[in-house]
């Protein structure tokens, strides 16, 4: 039997760092939003079916004039996200709950345009073989931990320290189980100190429980998050042709 994937696809965020009108995600890149570039990685993949994720006033305008436009036949339903990330990953986590039967899901950040086949790949493979993995990268930089004031407090080990990218790849049942005991937690219990889907896993199955498994992510996937993100994320489509 062949493992059924899917992926969700997340374009809700409101962009505040990039400081545009218009959120990062539609914004031109190359002729084509944004989004666009992840879409047609996961289009071109072996992952079976996809769910974008979008604000609530977008959904119309995915809808027509990305996924009709640009004739993906992957993504099988936009649905509205939430007011955090963690909130949309839910919405389109309880997508594939309902409809259809995946075994394994690839969760991605849609302001990630540079994600490549080779990527989506690795993340699968580590999903069937860890159950949970996550695309990342030794740090480059010095990372310090500082005060209030801004003072530099302690320096971290950086031969310890990796930047998560997505995508993040799971087993569905098994993140599916974990995010909806974290939306279950009150106020105050630590939901909005989350940031990402591994560490939902973590949060919910603790140091004992399941391991997450550290994949080989690329310096290219970027997310764009500034305004001189998009001449680098540029720069790199650019070189990658096509
Ligand atoms: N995201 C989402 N729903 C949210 C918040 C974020 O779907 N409520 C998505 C974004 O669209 C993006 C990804 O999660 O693809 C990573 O988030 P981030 O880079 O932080 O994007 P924004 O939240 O849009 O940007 P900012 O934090 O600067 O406002
Ligand atoms: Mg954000």
């Amino acid at each position: 039997m062949k493992e059924r994937v899917g992926a969700v696809v997340l374009a809700a965020g409101k962009g505040r760092r990039m400081g545009t009108e218009t959120a990062k995600q539609f914004l031109e890149l190359k002729g084509k939003p944004l989004i666009y570039y992840a879409l047609k990685a996961f289009e071109d993949s072996r992952v079976d079916e996809v769910v974008l994720v979008t604000g609530k006033e977008s959904v119309a305008y995915c809808q027509e004039e990305i996924v009709r436009a640009f004739g993906f036949c992957k993504v099988r339903a936009v649905v509205e996200g939430g007011k955090e990330r963690i909130d949309s990953v839910y919405e389109g986590l309880k997508a594939f709950a309902g409809k259809s039967s995946i075994d394994y899901v690839l969760i991605h950040d849609g302001a990630r345009p540079l994600v490549s086949e080779e990527m989506i790949v690795r993340a699968i493979e580590g999903a069937i073989r860890f159950q949970s993995c996550v695309a990342a990268m030794p740090v480059k930089d010095t990372i310090k931990v500082c005060d209030s004031e801004h003072f530099a407090r302690e320096t971290l080990d950086r031969r310890l320290l990796w930047q998560m990218q997505t995508p993040q790849a799971f087993a569905f049942s098994l993140i599916y189980q974990a995010y909806r005991e974290v939306m279950g937690w009150k106020e105050g219990e630590g939901r909005e100190r989350i940031t990402d889907d591994a560490m939902v896993a973590e949060a919910v199955f603790g140091p004992t429980g399941q391991k997450i498994k550290l994949i080989e992510g690329d310096y290219r996937n970027i997310k764009v998050t500034t305004p001189e993100d998009l001449l680098i994320a540029e720069a790199f489509l650019t070189a990658r042709g096509g």
